[in-house]
């Protein structure tokens, strides 16, 4: 059974649809791209696979056991989330499941679980320092470490390179790939259609047509052709 399927899913604010009748599944250890213009609607359709918002219509069906709160989430940065001020630890804590906001007390397993996914996005160093006095792509680090704590399952990220350099953003699609090279299922929003069409197995395009298929499908269709073309000359 797939991970997540999506089942003719209509996606809109104030009852005006800006996806219609959206249908594709995701299995374990698919790495997802979903790619579009501005304002396609990628990050409502994220927020509605959280479970953060609601569909108009349509069905999201979890399958293979995962549960809402086993869903890892890597935000799309706003300029306020950078200068938040807490610690890398406390940031990465935040993201311990079932949990609202920042709380001062955790347990020692959940202390120890931050330890281990500081450790795997070598991070581990900066743990006491100040989350806004970060480079870009060690905040990015910190903010996949905090998805992390949720799930060793799948991740959903949002535009995870933005802002950051080239050296940095390749360095940070290498531990994206790594990750799901261990099993762990991505979905990521991308502006990048050529990273995505490097490194992800399925590709979701969202947009005046919509297209999902494998990688391969996707850049012989007339919509990845054409878009491929288009960001080419950008
Ligand atoms: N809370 C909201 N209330 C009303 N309209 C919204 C809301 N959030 C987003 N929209 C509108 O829905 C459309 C899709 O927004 P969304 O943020 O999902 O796009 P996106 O594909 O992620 O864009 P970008 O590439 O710029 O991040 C936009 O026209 C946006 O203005
Ligand atoms: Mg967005």
């Amino acid at each position: 059974m797939p991970l997540l399927t999506i089942k003719d899913l209509y996606l809109g604010y104030e009852g005006e649809a800006i996806i219609e009748g959206l249908s594709f599944s995701i299995n374990e250890g698919d790495y997802l791209c979903i790619v579009g213009e501005n304002g396609s609607g990628k990050t409502t359709l994220m927020k509605t696979l959280l479970g953060l918002q609601s569909p108009m219509k349509g069905e999201i069906i979890r399958g293979d056991g995962l549960k809402k709160t086993e869903i890892g989430y890597l935000p799309q940065q706003t300029i306020v989330q950078k200068d938040f001020p807490a610690s890398v630890k406390e940031i990465v804590l935040s993201g311990c499941q079932g949990r609202a906001g920042l709380r001062p007390f955790y347990s020692k397993e959940e202390k120890a679980l931050a330890e281990e996914k500081m450790a795997r996005m070598g991070i581990k160093e900066l743990k006491n320092k100040c989350y806004r006095n970060l480079s870009g792509g060690q905040q990015q680090r910190v903010l996949l470490a905090r998805a992390l704590m949720a799930t060793g399952k799948i991740l959903l990220l949002d535009e995870p390179v933005s802002g950051l350099d080239p050296k940095v953003t390749a360095d940070m699609y290498s531990l994206i790939k790594e990750l799901n090279n261990d099993g762990i299922t991505i979905i990521m929003i991308s502006h990048d259609v050529g990273a995505a069409v490097k490194y992800a197995s399925h590709i979701l395009h969202i947009g005046n047509s919509v297209y999902f298929g494998t990688r391969e499908e996707y850049v012989k269709s007339d919509t990845g052709r054409l878009f491929l073309e288009e960001r080419r000359g950008e």
